[in-house]
């Protein structure tokens, strides 16, 4: 079939095979420009590993470390006629070029915080790989339904206590407009999205792994936050899903004292804010992201997530000496270029400048389209989108 973008809102419901593997590709060059680090990590399960960060961190341990990987995420394969969702071909992309390569490279298509998938994920390890010596986290949600009790909550993504109100864009129309989010009105709508976002599946996956001997003497895991800049505190870090983060920080000693008796170690790593299919439905994300990339880009220091993902593999969890460097509170952070003062000033200054007439000159919303497309497969030159493609794609090595 032709397969063109059919955009809604933030969210596109086509995806492109050959485009979404060419994305695969880039970012797997980019990973093998850098070359293969030393005493990098060799069997790796990546929960949430077909898109965004998790995707870029499986693509890491594979090509940057020769890594055997297990990959788990929840996607919808094609039917004829009816495209499959990004990360499924993402993930079938990667296998496809993981195998070229030699590398072991198998996934499995379920809810990650349900205890059955946990169990396939465990019955797997031990029969291919009888260990995992680095386990990364990086689900992003809307829901869960919290595999003991059964209930299915929903995250919001709100201020807590006062109404917000600051500029937000439409990424496609460029139109700049104020917006009011109201706060939560109940505990509940926190504690909901602490329960989707927050760390308490990430504990239960460590516990499970360790239960069943499948980690490794010397394990590291690794789960992903954000902090940003003070403008979009708000709606972040002092919002509910920044309270979900907050939680997922306050996970790490409770993981590490999991681990305790095989020496593993647990961190959370704090990335740079990037187009993901997650970001772009943050209300006021897209603008300061825009506004982010265009400074990043004319200062040098512009990233995606590959090159966040590479760096934090081989400058931050698997260092020539061995020192994983963190901050006061003992968190990993490739947000450094972000927050860097110079970035965060310019970035305010063109924050309050910031209009519909001007957003095409000051900031770099054509870089968030192209990310955005890029996501699902488009906007890549090497691809011909008005010629007919095969929609049916298999993942290789699937366990559903
Ligand atoms: P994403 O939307 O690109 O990826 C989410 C992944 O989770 C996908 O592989 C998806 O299949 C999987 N997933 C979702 N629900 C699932 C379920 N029930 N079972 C199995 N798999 C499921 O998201 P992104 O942006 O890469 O986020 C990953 C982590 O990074 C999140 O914790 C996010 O908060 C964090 N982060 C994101 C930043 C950004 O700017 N995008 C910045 C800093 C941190």
């Amino acid at each position: 079939m032709i397969i063109q973008p059919r955009v809604r809102g933030f969210i596109c419901l086509t995806a492109h095979p050959e485009g979404t593997a060419q994305h695969v590709k880039n970012q797997i060059e980019y990973v093998k420009s850098k070359g293969k680090i030393a005493n990098g990590p060799k069997k790796v399960l990546v929960v949430g590993a077909s898109t965004g960060f998790g995707l870029a961190s499986r693509i890491m341990a594979a090509f940057g470390s020769d890594a055997a990987t297990i990959g788990v995420f929840f996607e919808k394969p094609a039917a004829p006629g009816k495209p499959a969702t990004a990360g499924w071909y993402n993930s079938a992309a990667f296998e496809q070029e993981a195998h070229a390569a030699g590398l072991y490279a198998k996934s499995i298509n379920g809810d990650a915080f349900s205890d059955e998938v946990k169990a396939k994920t465990i019955e797997l390890i031990k029969q291919d790989l009888g260990q995992v010596d680095l386990v990364v986290y990086s689900l992003a949600s809307p829901r869960r339904t919290h595999p003991k009790t059964g209930v299915l909550h929903s995250s919001v993504l709100k201020p807590i206590g006062q109404p917000f109100t600051d500029k937000t864009v439409d990424f496609h129309s460029g139109v700049v407009s104020d917006i009011t989010i109201n706060p939560v009105e109940s505990e509940e709508d926190i504690a909901n999205t602490v329960a989707v976002m927050g760390g308490e599946d990430w504990k239960f996956w460590m516990e499970a792994l360790k239960e069943a001997g499948v980690l490794a003497e010397g394990v590291k895991t690794v789960a992903y936050s954000y902090i940003g800049p003070e403008l979009t505190y708000p709606i972040y870090r002092n919002g509910t899903i920044g309270r979900a983060k907050d939680d997922l920080e306050a996970t790490v000693p409770v993981i590490n004292d999991i681990l305790k008796d095989i020496n593993g170690v647990s961190y959370v790593s704090v990335n740079k804010a990037l187009v993901t299919q997650s970001s772009s439905a943050i209300p006021v994300v897209p603008l300061y992201i825009s506004l982010l990339y265009k400074v990043m880009k004319e200062k040098g220091i512009h990233e995606g997530t590959i090159e966040q993902m590479q760096r934090l593999f081989a400058e931050r969890l698997y260092t020539a000496d061995g020192q994983i460097p963190v901050d006061d509170k003992g968190r990993i952070r490739v947000d450094d270029l972000e927050m860097r003062q110079d970035v965060q000033e310019e970035v305010a200054k063109l924050w309050k400048e910031a209009t519909t007439e001007n957003l095409e000159e000051i900031s770099d919303i054509v870089g968030y389209r192209n990310d955005f497309f890029n996501l699902f497969g488009f906007n890549f030159p090497e691809i011909n989108y008005e010629a007919e493609t095969n929609e049916v794609v298999n993942v290789p090595s699937i366990t559903e």
